[in-house]
């Protein structure tokens, strides 16, 4: 891991999907693992459709309470559970599709939760997009301030 990594080694982070995502969320959730992260898996535990507004909002919850650093969630295209997650205001959720926005989720957006879509995102790119994430430091300076105005301040 990372020197740089936001999220350090034995702190925990969350994963969430829904049925579209579930088998991409196995994938993520062992990478996690490797890089020494704790992983709090909130499910769902297969492929049976359920709503992904309601694994979003439940994985926004534990990152705005503070119980996990960091959050990961796949959905189909990773749109519908990005909204769901974002309307918790201290979540700032990245909907990344390549290395570049993957970086730039957290250099300039300080993102504290990485969304995919499983059906839009190929596996190996997802896993380099966790990796760049969780890799990647905030920049800070003029992007704290904009930042800062996500959330109201
Ligand atoms: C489920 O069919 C699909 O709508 C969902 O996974 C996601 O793509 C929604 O944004």
């Amino acid at each position: 891991m990372s020197d740089n990594s936001f999220v350090a080694a034995g702190e925990a982070v969350a994963i969430a999907s829904d049925h579209a995502g579930f088998a991409l969320k196995s994938v993520l959730k062992s990478d996690l693992e490797a890089m020494g992260y704790g992983v709090v898996d909130l499910g769902p535990k297969d492929e049976t459709s359920v709503d992904y507004p309601d694994f979003g909002q439940s994985l926004a919850r534990e990152v705005a309470a503070g119980y996990v650093k960091a959050g990961v969630l796949v959905c189909g295209t990773g749109i519908g559970i990005s909204i769901a997650a974002n309307r918790e205001p201290k979540v700032r959720a990245a909907l990344v599709h390549n290395k570049e926005t993957a970086k730039m989720s957290r250099a300039h957006n300080d993102a504290n939760v990485m969304a995919v879509g499983a059906r839009v995102t190929e596996e190996d790119m997802a896993r380099v997009c966790l990796k760049t994430f969780f890799a990647t430091p905030f920049e800070g300076g003029r992007h704290a301030r904009r930042v800062d105005k996500l959330s109201g301040n």
